[in-house]
């Protein structure tokens, strides 16, 4: 039996009746059937799919393009989680207009559900027209990886009272601007938990303690699926790389060797052809 679509509504209730959000990402068709029929609440189309998916060193290079192509795939698969899109590196910055333009298209092409963007106070502008336009928001917080380069690397933020309370702000701004969740990267577990008490709207955490309303994680992490990064805050659910390594390895010394494919594999003719060819003497 499908389940029906996640709303954002449910979202919202789930926190108020302390039932945890259970979100992750997918990237394409098969991963986002598998995660939907897993029974998870929320999928990304995070842009970290440049890194996972597409080899780059950042998220930095990730287009437009980049996230239609893959939420269109996402969409596709997914039946009852809320899809989420990620706006890209600069689409959300140049103006208000040109950043709901690129959030309207992610819901109108990509068809999700909603979008994702990254920073606080100071998005709080597009946040606000995106919303008026019908266009769902979830926020981003703390370790935000487009900005990556000004950070200084991918490090834990909000430790310092100045920070934390920045980070109190920022979550508290974007919710009044109308964002429906949050999620809230690498920040120490009492700030994330203080945070989480101190707005109405789901905080999902990152690697960033048990005290959040929800968690999210990037599939590829969980399964260590060729996932090159091993942050502290993952867990590994399944070793699917190793698995898929030795299956393409042994399909590989088959294939060498002559034991694959066997006649089981194989189809047949009909008695008539095989005596047409091999009988009568066709040349080759
Ligand atoms: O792009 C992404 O996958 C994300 C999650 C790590 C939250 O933003």
């Amino acid at each position: 039996m499908t389940k029906k679509p996640v709303t954002t509504a449910d979202l919202r209730k789930q926190k108020q009746e302390g039932q945890p959000i259970a979100m992750i990402t997918a990237y394409d068709y098969p991963s986002a059937k598998l995660a939907d029929e897993a029974g998870v609440d929320v999928i990304l189309v995070g842009d970290s799919l440049g890194m996972v998916v597409l080899g780059y060193e950042s998220t930095i290079p990730v287009t437009m393009e980049d996230m239609l192509h893959h939420t269109k795939a996402v969409t596709r698969a997914a039946k009852h989680a809320l899809v989420v899109a990620d706006l890209p590196f600069l689409s959300y910055h140049g103006s208000v207009e040109e950043g709901v333009k690129n959030a309207g298209r992610l819901l109108q092409e990509g068809l999700a559900k909603a979008v994702k963007m990254e920073g606080g106070a100071e998005i709080t502008p597009v946040v606000k027209r995106c919303v008026q336009a019908g266009i769902p928001v979830m926020g981003h917080i703390g370790l935000t990886p487009q900005s990556v380069y000004q950070l200084g690397g991918y490090k834990v933020q909000g430790k310092d009272v100045e920070a934390a309370g920045r980070l109190l702000r920022d979550a508290q701004e974007l919710e009044e601007a109308g964002a429906f969740a949050l999620v809230l990267e690498c920040v120490p577990t009492e700030v994330a938990a203080k945070i989480r008490e101190s707005v109405a709207i789901p905080v999902i955490g990152i690697g960033a303690g048990a005290g959040c309303d929800g968690q999210v994680l990037v599939f590829h992490d969980i399964l260590s699926y060729a996932s090159q990064i091993k942050p502290k805050f993952v867990k590994r659910y399944a070793d699917v790389g190793s698995q898929i390594q030795e299956a393409v390895s042994t399909y590989v010394y088959e294939v060498k060797t002559g034991q694959f494919p066997s006649d089981e594999h194989g189809f047949t003719a009909s008695e008539e052809t095989v005596s047409y060819l091999y009988g009568k003497g066709v040349t080759s």
